[in-house]
């Protein structure tokens, strides 16, 4: 089992699909999808994020293969559990992949995977990943009985859902965050590495960090709007040092 050591650093991936939403939005070739990934790299995050959807609404294939190949840090390419997206995956050879429910509809990932009910098409996906050495995470909810059929489906990493937590108020986000408490300790008691991600801002991450045994959180939506007024390096940098903080004090 991962041994975590008392201000063990957490790390921080940028998912910076929203940069592509923007390039997509009038087909342009600006906002240019490295230059966000080098700034975010030299900012000083651990991984860039991007998201692969079925649709191809922000994010490109041509995009994934760029980062892949120019970026120096980690890759964490979230994809559905589909032949043609794992298959992709396969072949760009991501660190990281992480496995995330996707409906078409959906304005953004719609809480976490059904690991219950789709546990044959989740286990296969993470298999064929796993065997071209890709570490698989499964974006899922904080549930104590979801967490216990992750090991059975061979993921080394879960991601949990903080979205539900992002979007309470009052007494109902303190439950939420216990939810998500109860379940990082209870993953990682199993021996699964714990990260979080969706919802997560300048106001909300540092409960979170806090977690001790929490080691990555991938936030997306909240630096890429930041970045409009302070600039991406600005914007990662002080997600960064929040995350730091937290972990510190
Ligand atoms: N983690 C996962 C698995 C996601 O699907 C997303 C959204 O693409 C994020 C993290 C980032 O969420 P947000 O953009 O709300 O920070």
């Amino acid at each position: 089992m991962e041994t975590i050591e008392e201000n063990s650093p957490i790390e921080l991936g940028v998912n910076i699909d929203h940069v592509a939403t923007l390039r997509q939005a009038r087909g342009t070739a600006y906002p240019d999808l490295l230059e966000a990934a080098f700034l975010v790299e030299e900012a000083g995050a651990q991984a860039i994020t991007i998201h692969l959807r079925e649709d191809r609404r922000h994010i490109q294939d041509q995009d994934v293969y760029d980062i892949r190949k120019q970026c120096k840090v980690r890759m964490n390419l979230e994809l559905a559990a589909t032949t043609e997206m794992v298959n992709i995956a396969c072949d760009v050879g991501p660190e990281d992949g992480c496995i995330v429910p996707e409906k078409r509809e959906e304005l953004t990932t719609e809480g976490g995977l059904d690991v219950i009910g789709q546990f044959d098409r989740i286990k296969k996906s993470t298999k064929q990943l796993s065997d071209e050495g890709i570490r698989v995470s499964l974006f899922i909810e904080p549930s104590i009985e979801h967490i216990k059929r992750v090991n059975d489906i061979g993921a080394p990493v879960i991601e949990l859902h903080t979205g539900t937590y992002a979007n309470a108020k009052g007494d109902e986000q303190k439950r939420e965050f216990d939810r998500i408490v109860e379940a990082t300790e209870f993953a990682h008691a199993q021996g699964i590495h714990v990260n979080a991600g969706h919802g997560l801002d300048y106001s909300n991450t540092s409960i979170v960090a806090a977690i001790p045994e929490m080691r990555e959180l991938n936030i997306g939506h909240s630096i890429i709007s930041r970045a409009i007024f302070v600039g991406i390096s600005r914007a990662t940098r002080q997600m960064i040092e929040i995350m730091n903080d937290a972990r510190n004090t």
